[in-house]
């Protein structure tokens, strides 16, 4: 078994991206901005969006967080996202999901400039995606294939079992990985909560991917010989022996599953970091597009 690991994999990245910025600063072009808006208070939210400034205090980006409070009428968040689309300084921007259940997300989503939808949400750049188009990937997704790409996990020919039909992990997800590309190639099926014979499906899979939010569902049982884990699951538990009261749990059973796997991606440590790194990638890209 081998560890997929993001958190050296988005190391690599944002190192790359270091060097980016610091050439442009060098040259007297501009920085990337990215900015982030984040409604309430969930906690899961909260260090998600944290943890993207940060990276962008890490690579040397700026960046601006806009808080809104819980209450926040979708008008206001509409203003806002308007604002950042005519804001010549921001380059990209992102609105945290999910949003509280009073707005409407694909409304949210819609008004986003596509040349800013660093997240790749938008149904402009989901549709140029399907048409293998220029456009924004969601970050997940890329961060995923960008995590296959640079491990240099074979995928051509293989058999893809993706659980979860998410729009921004396994709907995109299973669209990348069917595409005539390198990572990709594969036969996917895209399972969900209505599929038959979900343990002997996974148990044909050469690469697995657990995007579900269920902690632990993936278990050993379920898993070929050799075959290759993506673990896309990050549920807060309770744990008292944690100093902050939780831990991450991923969607799949690490210690009982990893042993019979070619290759695992932990959680923490896996695929959310890549998410951030791609993020950034995104982010500098639409700077780049704009200076076209
Ligand atoms: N919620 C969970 N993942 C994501 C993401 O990648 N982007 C945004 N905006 N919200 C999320």
């Amino acid at each position: 078994m081998k560890l997929l690991d993001g958190k050296a994999t988005a190391a690599q990245i944002q190192a790359e991206l270091k060097e980016a910025v610091q050439a442009r600063k060098t040259a007297g072009q501009k920085i990337p901005h990215l900015a982030a808006i984040l409604v309430g208070n969930d906690g899961g939210s909260v260090s998600y969006v944290t943890s993207k400034v940060k990276a962008c205090e890490a690579i040397g980006f700026e960046s601006t967080l806009i808080r809104y409070d819980e209450t926040v009428p979708e008008d206001i968040l509409l203003e806002k996202v308007q604002r950042l689309n005519e804001d010549r300084s921001i380059d990209g921007f992102i609105v945290q999901l999910p949003l509280p259940k009073h707005i409407d997300e694909l409304k949210i989503t819609q008004a986003i400039d596509p040349k800013k939808d660093v997240d790749g949400f938008h149904p402009r750049n989901l549709g140029n995606m399907i048409l293998n188009l220029p456009g924004f990937l969601p970050a997940t997704p890329a961060g995923i294939m960008e995590l296959l790409r640079r491990n240099n996990i074979e995928t051509e020919g293989k058999n893809c079992v993706i659980l979860g039909r998410s729009n921004i992990v396994g709907t995109p997800l299973s669209i990348m990985l069917a595409r005539n590309t390198n990572p990709g190639n594969c036969t996917v099926t895209l399972a969900h909560s209505k599929t038959k014979n979900i343990k002997a499906l996974c148990r044909e899979a050469d690469i697995l991917i657990a995007a579900i939010g269920k902690p632990n569902f993936v278990t050993a049982d379920m898993v070929k010989d050799g075959a290759v884990i993506i673990d896309v699951g990050t549920t807060r538990v309770e744990d008292s022996t944690r100093e902050r009261g939780w831990r991450l749990v991923g969607d799949v059973k690490f210690d009982e599953v990893a042993e019979k796997t070619s290759y695992i991606s932990p959680v923490p440590g896996g695929v959310g970091p890549m998410t951030i790194a791609s993020l950034m990638m995104n982010t500098l890209k639409a700077m780049e597009l704009k200076s076209k």
